[in-house]
């Protein structure tokens, strides 16, 4: 009898991507995956502390397994990830019913964890299945900055890249099994290096694997897209056209205060020739860090405005135990639920004009449906006419509703 395994996993790409590793590790001593919970005889569940919200629901998540255990008390519960690394020991103390621990920093040991626990001893062979047509390779793990606001490297630790060879073969394995769109993943995904490979080559490299059409990265930093970056671009249309690159605020004051490494001016600068190359570009937003003044809040409705994102992800700013900007004074949970308020409807309206600016253009579609594909900038096409699941697809937009924008009819012309 196989054991089975429920995942739970909260936070960034990088987070779903560990999951999917240690299920591969699950896999290998006879553990299937479930997705329901009363199935399962054993849940993992991966977690996130970026905010205090993101924690809590990883938290209470594990609360409410209290009752499943007790239910059948061989039931396995295994807690991993930022949330875990951050609360660490005394998460034993708190929930005595936990069987494995394993934070984020010691992911790479997951495996001798599993066999230390004694809980998983059946042969199984590691069973990656298809891989789908879009498969995520982790390139670098942990981050070298300090922003002000960040729990992140402090429960991820310092950057650690990943030899390229390695992962040239876990793509290759990923493009074997079926990946057509492969997602490069680390924290500052564009600062990678080893040795001389640069982020640039890597992207080449990647992208010239058989099978692989496309290379997606998340997330990047401004300040590591140079020059090099860009050639990059121009003379390989594998690289999407589409980037989530966090701005976190419009006003330099506050970026200078949060520690991030460049001003208003300088990331504009970065995503006009990202935008020069067809880049569509999504973002980050902090409201309320603790010396935004109404102002600065201005500057980052302001600089919305000039952008063009297509989408922003805005987040009311949370304090974290341990890091710098935790020290300074809170702005009130008003000001935060306002000038959240705000930009939100601000935000709202940025889906619209980026979708109608879509049209016009050619755009290279990977198929995921006969009718229905995404375009290197990161948009559902659909198509009247059909076309097998998995090709590249050249078309130009004709039209735009919703959140769809629609092909130009090309057969039978
Ligand atoms: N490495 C990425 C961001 C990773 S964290 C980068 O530097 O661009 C994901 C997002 O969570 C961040 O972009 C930021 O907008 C948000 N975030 C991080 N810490 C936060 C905090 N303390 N409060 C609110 N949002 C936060
Ligand atoms: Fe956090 Fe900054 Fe590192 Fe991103 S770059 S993970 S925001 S410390
Ligand atoms: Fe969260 Fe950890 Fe990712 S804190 S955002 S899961 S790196």
């Amino acid at each position: 009898m196989y054991m089975k395994v429920f995942i739970e996993t909260y936070g960034c790409q990088m987070n779903f991507a560990d999951s999917d590793e240690m299920f591969l590790h699950l896999s290998a001593r006879g553990a299937v995956r479930t997705d329901t919970l009363e199935d399962a005889d054993a849940v993992l569940i991966n977690t996130c502390t970026v905010r205090d919200h993101a924690e809590h629901r990883a938290l209470s998540f594990l609360g409410r397994l209290m009752k499943w255990k007790r239910q059948n008390p061989s039931r396995i519960i295994i807690f991993t990830g930022c949330a875990a690394q951050r609360l660490g020991e005394r998460l034993k103390k708190r929930y005595p019913f936990l069987n494995i621990l394993c934070g984020a920093k010691d992911i790479e040991q997951f495996s001798q964890r599993l066999d230390q626990s004694g809980l998983f001893n059946a042969p199984g062979t590691p069973a990656p299945a298809s891989s789908g047509l879009s498969a995520y390779a982790t390139i670098m793990r942990g981050c070298d900055f300090a922003c002000t606001y960040c729990i992140v490297p402090s429960v991820r630790g310092p950057v650690k890249c990943l030899p390229a060879q390695t992962i040239l073969a876990d793509v290759s394995a990923k493009a074997a099994r079926g990946a057509k769109e492969i997602t490069l993943l680390g924290q500052t995904v564009n600062a990678y290096r080893d040795g001389n490979v640069t982020f640039a080559d890597l992207l080449n490299r990647v992208s010239d694997i058989p099978g692989v059409e496309r290379v997606r990265f998340t997330s990047p930093h401004p300040i590591y897209f140079t020059p090099d970056f860009l050639n990059a671009v121009k003379h390989n249309p594998k690289i999407a056209r589409h980037a989530h690159i966090p701005v976190q605020s419009g006003s330099s004051e506050v970026l200078k205060a949060m520690k991030r490494g460049y001003t208003r001016e300088l990331f504009l600068e970065k995503i006009d020739a990202l935008k020069a190359c067809g880049f569509s570009v999504s973002t980050d937003i902090i409201v309320g860090f603790p010396t935004e003044t109404e102002q600065d809040f201005e500057q980052t409705l302001s600089l919305v405005d000039r952008a063009g994102f297509m989408t922003a992800y805005c987040f009311k700013y949370s304090p974290r135990q341990g890091t710098p900007a935790a020290q300074m004074k809170l702005l009130s949970q008003n000001i935060l639920e306002k000038r959240l308020a705000i930009l939100l409807n601000k935000v709202r309206g940025l889906a619209d004009a980026s979708y109608q600016a879509q049209i016009g253009t050619v755009q290279e579609v990977l198929m995921e449906t006969p009718h229905k594909g995404r375009s290197s900038s990161n948009y559902w096409v659909d198509f009247k006419e059909s076309y097998p699941v998995g090709s590249v697809v050249k078309t130009t937009i004709e039209k735009a509703a919703g959140t769809l924008l629609y092909a130009r009819e090309t057969h039978g012309k």
